[in-house]
């Protein structure tokens, strides 16, 4: 019995000091702070860590039509020791975008001869699934060769077959589709020639059948899925510094990446080389995924484009190459062109080719980022030649412009006070920091001028040890400390106005650039926990910010604890965030000031981990993810328990 009193009172005393720390915490629903943008929440695009091709753009063809720098790399030759081969022929008189094809060629009484492509890190490759394989092709005089296609395994083992005869002389697009039967993660396609001629080839392609939306030739649908999860406000892309090339010549040009597949001009990625401990030289950029498809897959998931531009700078951390300001005019006039192809009629220049391929309505962009990470007077100068220009034509058209790479500093402060003059409308500002630096800057935005622009916090990410290290980690304390910091975006909804975690997805086996906030391999992909919190403040946003003050104070770390409160107008909810940054349980008494009546029960969806060092695999893609549940609220208050190291979410319903 003794034993039992003791039992009682240890299990007691446990409770009271792990729930120590009591909160009281006040919020007014009758009195909305500042609307929230519907584009508050968004996704950041950039093809680094092969997030185009090789990850998103289903295309599994390394180097399909031989335009890498070494014209042969991804492919292998299959019995090299005969005098049968294939022979790089460079048309670029007559073909500047797409210059080089293959020929191959069996000389009579010679033995078969075979290409074999590795694919992007290997070929997924599943069992059942139907693939569509398609080249362009033409006989030469005379000539018969068979194609036979083979998948296989790792081992070299054989998992899917089929066969191919072209049979004309000019050039043609052959088409066949075939199963596999085996699941494979590294797959090969190796192709055998047999007969007695030489073939032309060119625009060698694999793809998967179950592409997003079933669109031949289209995009990887788990990666599309899990973008679409996030339910974002708007879709940046397609960078990044990916945008100003590390030289001009490799600057990214939409115009480039439109229109026919086999027309848009490869080029290399600027991630190829950029780090000496991840080289990627393989790494190309083929825009099979371009402009239509980045605005087409912005439509599919119901998020406004925002398109990036060359502002005629190349790469500050590069070659640094401007182009001189009176010859600026190209670089603006494919900003204005762009906005005719987005929005432009379906019989004007531009239109006319969004309408070719397939897409007669406008697509209702909305915004136009002039330059990515630009800094100083070099940039200003530019910036305001695009603004003249693309306000005189079209003035509606929102322009986002930039501060740098640095959230502070002589650069930012500079850029700042510009825009400031300028009256820029939207100014993107970029932090990658360590989770400290998350934590403490949860008040950045509290005394930003509310009459000045707007802020795009676009690319931001807590960094487990520091910006570009190999070793950095999704972690949990890296994604406790961005909700933290979040729930100071959300809090300032009136100047901030846009926010995306960057980069957005990375390959397992070619990456250059981590944390990541979704990451793959051929065949899986999965949301790390920053993806989980991104998630979590995306699908529960609400229009409009409520005040939600402890001691009058707004929540930004006291006790460790981080908040922010929204109502939303279209399902009449109370939204409430809070993290516990502390390693304690806390109590928090949240009253709930409002002239309606609330319903009992509230849903409780919790993301936490008392280990801050967990990351999400693909072994264990959910290992750390949201967890709900119902909670009763005793009147208009709600009592809850929060974990140590969690970010909760609470949804409550109020009544009318
Ligand atoms: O997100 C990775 C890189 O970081 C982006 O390309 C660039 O804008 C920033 O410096």
């Amino acid at each position: 019995m003794k034993n039992f009193f003791y039992l009682i009172f240890f299990f007691a005393s446990c409770v009271i000091c792990k729930a120590q720390t009591q909160n009281i915490i006040m919020v007014n629903s009758d009195r909305p702070v500042t609307s929230i943008q519907p584009t508050m929440w968004g996704i950041f695009f950039e093809d680094i860590n092969f997030a185009a091709d090789g990850g998103i753009y289903a295309e599994l063809v390394k180097n399909r039509s031989f335009e890498f720098a070494r014209p042969l790399m991804g492919w292998k030759i299959m019995k090299p020791d005969t005098t049968t081969g294939v022979l790089i022929i460079n048309r670029s008189e007559t073909d500047p975008a797409n210059p080089r094809y293959a020929r191959i060629t069996i000389a009579p009484g010679e033995p078969s001869f075979g290409l074999s492509n590795a694919g992007f890190r290997g070929m997924g490759i599943k069992k059942g699934m139907t693939y569509h394989f398609s080249v362009l092709a033409r006989q030469l005089e005379g000539s018969t060769l068979k194609m036979h296609i083979e998948l296989v395994n790792i081992q070299g083992k054989l998992i899917a077959a089929t066969g191919l005869v072209p049979d004309s002389k000019d050039w043609k697009k052959y088409s066949v589709s075939f199963a596999a039967d085996a699941t494979e993660l590294k797959a090969r396609m190796n192709i055998w020639f047999e007969g007695n001629g030489s073939i032309d080839l060119d625009m060698i392609s694999l793809f998967p059948d179950d592409t997003w939306k079933n669109r031949p030739e289209g995009l990887r649908s788990d990666l599309v899925q899990l973008l679409a999860d996030l339910k974002p406000g708007f879709l940046r892309f397609p960078g990044g510094c990916i945008v100003e090339g590390r030289d001009l010549a490799n600057r990214y040009q939409w115009k480039n990446t439109v229109g026919k597949i086999e027309d848009r001009h490869l080029i290399v990625n600027r991630w190829n080389t950029e780090f000496a401990h991840r080289l990627t030289p393989d790494y190309y950029q083929s825009f099979g995924m371009g402009f239509f498809e980045y605005f087409q897959l912005a439509e599919d998931i119901g998020t406004e484009p925002l398109p990036i531009l060359n502002c005629g700078m190349a790469c500050q951390f590069n070659t640094a190459e401007v182009v001189p300001l009176d010859q600026l005019d190209p670089y603006i006039q494919d900003a204005l062109d762009l906005i005719e192809f987005a929005n432009g009629p379906a019989d004007s220049k531009w239109g006319k080719v969004r309408t070719g391929m397939g897409h007669p309505s406008p697509f209702n962009l909305k915004f136009i980022g002039v330059g990515n990470e630009q800094w100083g007077s070099q940039y200003i100068e530019r910036y305001k030649a695009f603004v003249k220009a693309i306000k005189e034509k079209y003035p509606d058209i929102q322009i986002v412009t930039g501060t740098g790479p640095s959230p502070s500093g002589k650069d930012f402060d500079y850029a700042s006070r510009e825009l400031k003059k300028l009256n820029a409308q939207i100014v993107d500002e970029h932090y990658y920091a360590n989770p400290e630096w998350f934590f403490q800057n949860a008040t950045r935005y509290d005394n930003y001028d509310r009459n000045s622009y707007k802020i795009f916090a676009g690319e931001y990410a807590a960094q487990s040890k520091f910006t570009c290290s190999p070793d950095n980690q999704n972690n949990w304390k890296c994604a406790l400390s961005e909700a933290a910091f979040m729930t100071g975006l959300e809090r300032n909804a009136g100047v901030v106005y846009m926010c995306s975690y960057a980069p957005l997805f990375a390959h397992v086996d070619a990456w250059q650039w981590t944390p990541d906030l979704i990451w793959f391999d051929n065949l899986r992909s999965y949301g790390t926990p920053n993806y989980y919190v991104q998630k979590l403040f995306s699908n529960n946003k609400g229009t409009e910010v409520l005040p939600m003050l402890r001691e009058d104070k707004p929540l930004t770390g006291q006790n460790g604890l981080f908040a922010s409160a929204a109502y939303d107008k279209n399902s009449n909810e109370i939204i409430l965030k809070l993290v516990n940054s502390d390693q304690k349980v806390q109590a928090a008494d949240i009253v709930l000031k409002s002239s309606k009546k609330m319903g009992t029960k509230a849903k409780m969806i919790v993301l936490k981990s008392e280990d801050l060092s967990k990351v999400n695999s693909l072994e264990q893609p959910t290992l750390l993810s949201p967890v709900e549940s119902e909670i009763v609220l005793k009147g208009k208050t709600v009592n809850q328990v929060l974990e140590p190291y969690s970010f909760s979410v609470i949804r409550i319903k109020v009544l009318h």
